[in-house]
């Protein structure tokens, strides 16, 4: 049985009810603090007035430090699929938010890797 407080913060995170997680670098060697900063604004906000932070497209969200590409950043990716996205400036979030995450097609001219996960824990 998970200790209380554990159960208490996997209910208020809603894990266990995700399709996706996006893992943004906020930098500061990918791109500056502030443009970082930005983009996880915009990021936060767009998820919740689309209405992805629950239900049948839930999407969590989780801001980092690093995500060993270094350069041309913002660095973003999206699993499960997998997706690897750079310069994700706060302007193209609203487009990745419609295309990606709501439509289910990746932003191919932004998109500078792949690595899908295999179904194992599915
Ligand atoms: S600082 Fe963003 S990927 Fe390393």
């Amino acid at each position: 049985m998970l200790d209380d407080e554990l159960q208490k913060a996997v209910a208020k995170a809603g894990v266990g009810g995700y399709q996706r997680h996006v893992l943004l670098c906020i930098g500061p060697s990918c791109c500056t603090p502030e443009a970082g900063a930005a983009t996880w604004e915009a990021l936060k906000q767009r998820l919740k007035d689309t209405n992805l932070t629950a239900g049948p497209n839930a999407c969590y969200r989780s801001k980092v430090g690093c995500l060993r590409i270094c350069c041309h950043g913002p660095t973003m990716v999206v699993y499960p699929e997998g997706t690897w996205y750079h310069g994700m400036t706060a302007d193209r979030i609203p487009r990745f938010v419609q295309e990606h995450l709501i439509d289910g097609k990746p932003i191919a001219e932004w998109v500078f890797a792949k690595n899908p996960l295999s179904d194992a824990g599915r």
